[in-house]
């Protein structure tokens, strides 16, 4: 165990048997169901490149990475929950691809067969003076899957592009009605939205900021309703309240949050009171409700869409991730129709946008996806397969001191991490549990993903946990069972080194406003 972790991040590689059965990218003729149905050759290697090598440092590559530090594998293939890097190293993904994007497995011969069939025929049209079949469709398809009342949907790049038009078409929305001066947008300060100004603007935690502080915007923000400061929703209620106060009730553009949040606090739901209150609050001062659906849209909670089952339904939802299920990028705003009407007996006009919004080889695959889902019975899947791996996971952990909660919602699933003197305390940051978890599975050939956002004050170490939804009993129960391990050993190793280090106070709230 002390060599293994002596060794660099990533450096350290579970190499599998290579079996016929788990062996990925088989020729043709040998290829399973559902794979891409012809051999696909990789692109050639210019002499002297180090793309053949894996993990690849930073000084070796051209790349501009998100971490310098940090060694990558180098993954040319992936098929089902299994991705394989460049020296036949294989590792089980229970991220979907990392991202949480990768929701229908890798390696899916039927969404490929569609993107090539569309690029065929048109891979790309601007929507500023053309539409295209494939958008008309998708646009069909998806709001016929969305909660009641959601008629339009306006498709973009990514999930940021996404949460920036809703935000954008929300302030529309109120000038429309002749309401300029509304524009103020209130957001859980634990919460992640995106990388753009906007987008990061929303979130209230200082760390995730960074240097940008400067460019941002001041947006409002209230602390989540967690069972570490409100286990019942009134103090967060409190706290929009006076939010709402100090704004101005008829400033408010917007409350933007996520219905079920994903790494900024894995598979959290505030109480039902909360959701009752700010419903109560939309009704007496005339803002909008924003969801971020760009994880649990398409199926990852096991609804279509998380925040049909609030108690307080959106007014507009941003999406993304699922809806290219990994294959394109892709991501939509969906409006309900009293949004749209107000354009429709306005302006006529919502104009922004970027050059491949409602592209047909994008669309194409948006098609695909949603067929795939609800051909294979994945939204049912995904519901019903997600509960009881919440239990085996929860079961498997039962016995770790350190582990304060294992939290559900479909295959959208996380573990919290407490300090076990007391067990409610944040983890001391120095001891890195996250980054150990992430570590140690890593050795172990699973991919999860953990944070550790302490000094935001309002969340601690915490592992994320999603795999596909194509996933078999057989792939579930192969991950939970080398997760456990992980966190067991990573457990083990910890509690001495918490002896000599400083408790944290449980009631941090560093990020609150
Ligand atoms: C909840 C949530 N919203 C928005 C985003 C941003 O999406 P994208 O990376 O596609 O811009 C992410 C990305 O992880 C996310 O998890």
């Amino acid at each position: 165990m002390a060599s293994r972790r002596a060794r660099p991040r990533g450096l350290a590689l579970y190499r599998a048997r290579r079996t016929p059965r788990n062996r990925i990218g088989g020729r043709a003729d040998s290829a399973p169901a559902g794979a891409v149905p012809y051999p696909v050759p990789d692109p050639p290697v210019r002499e002297g490149s180090s793309v053949a090598r894996t993990p690849i440092e930073s000084e070796r590559s051209h790349v501009f990475p998100l971490e310098l530090a940090r060694p990558m594998p180098v993954v040319a293939r992936g098929e089902g929950v299994w991705i394989e890097d460049v020296a036949g190293n294989r590792y089980l993904d229970a991220m979907s691809g990392g991202s949480m994007a990768a929701t229908l497995g890798h390696g899916r011969g039927d969404i490929v067969a569609a993107a090539v069939a569309q690029a065929a025929k048109l891979a790309f049209v601007h929507n500023e003076r053309l539409t295209n079949p494939a958008q008309e469709r998708l646009a069909e398809e998806l709001t016929a899957v969305a909660p009641e009342g959601f008629t339009r949907a306006r498709f973009t790049v990514s999930g940021a592009d996404a949460n920036e038009m809703a935000l954008q078409i929300a302030r529309s929305y109120h000038v429309e009605r002749g309401e300029h001066h509304r524009w103020q947008v209130i957001s859980p300060a634990q919460a992640y939205h995106g990388p753009t100004m906007q987008t990061l603007a929303l979130t209230g935690r200082p760390g995730m900021h960074g240097p940008f502080g400067p460019y941002l915007p001041q947006h409002l923000h209230i602390p989540p309703s967690t069972w570490r400061f409100d286990p019942t929703g009134e103090a967060a209620l409190e706290a929009l309240d006076a939010a709402i106060d100090e704004a101005g009730p008829d400033t408010i553009s917007t409350y933007f949050c996520e219905a079920i949040s994903a790494a900024a606090l894995p598979a959290y739901t505030p109480p039902v009171r909360f959701w009752e209150g700010l419903a109560e609050r939309r009704e007496r001062h005339g803002f909008l409700v924003c969801f971020d659906e760009v994880v649990t849209g398409v199926g990852r909670t096991g609804e279509w869409f998380a925040g049909a089952a609030t108690a307080c339904p959106p007014d507009l939802i941003a999406t993304a991730k699922g809806l290219g299920a990994g294959y394109a990028a892709i991501g939509a705003v969906l409006v309900k129709e009293h949004v749209y009407q107000a354009f429709a007996d306005g302006s006529k006009r919502f104009t922004l946008g970027h050059t491949w919004d409602g592209a047909p080889l994008a669309c194409a695959v948006g098609i695909a996806v949603i067929d795939a889902v609800r051909r294979e019975g994945l939204i049912e899947r995904v519901r019903e397969r997600g509960a009881k791996l919440r239990q085996e996971l929860a079961d498997a952990l039962a016995d770790v001191a350190i582990v304060r909660e294992v939290r559900g919602h479909g295959y959208l699933l996380g573990v919290s991490f407490v300090d076990p003197r007391d067990g409610a305390s944040f983890l001391p940051p120095t001891l890195r549990v996250g980054g150990r978890i992430d570590a140690a599975a890593f050795d172990r050939g699973l991919i999860v993903l953990s944070t550790q956002p302490t000094r935001d004050g309002f969340a601690g170490d915490q592992t994320l946990f999603a795999p596909a939804f194509t996933a078999t009993d057989e792939d579930l129960g192969e991950m939970v069972s080398r997760f456990s391990d992980v966190v067991h050993e990573v457990a083990k190793d910890v509690e001495p080194e918490l002896e000599g280090a400083e408790p944290v106070p449980s009631t941090t709230g560093g990020g609150r406003r």
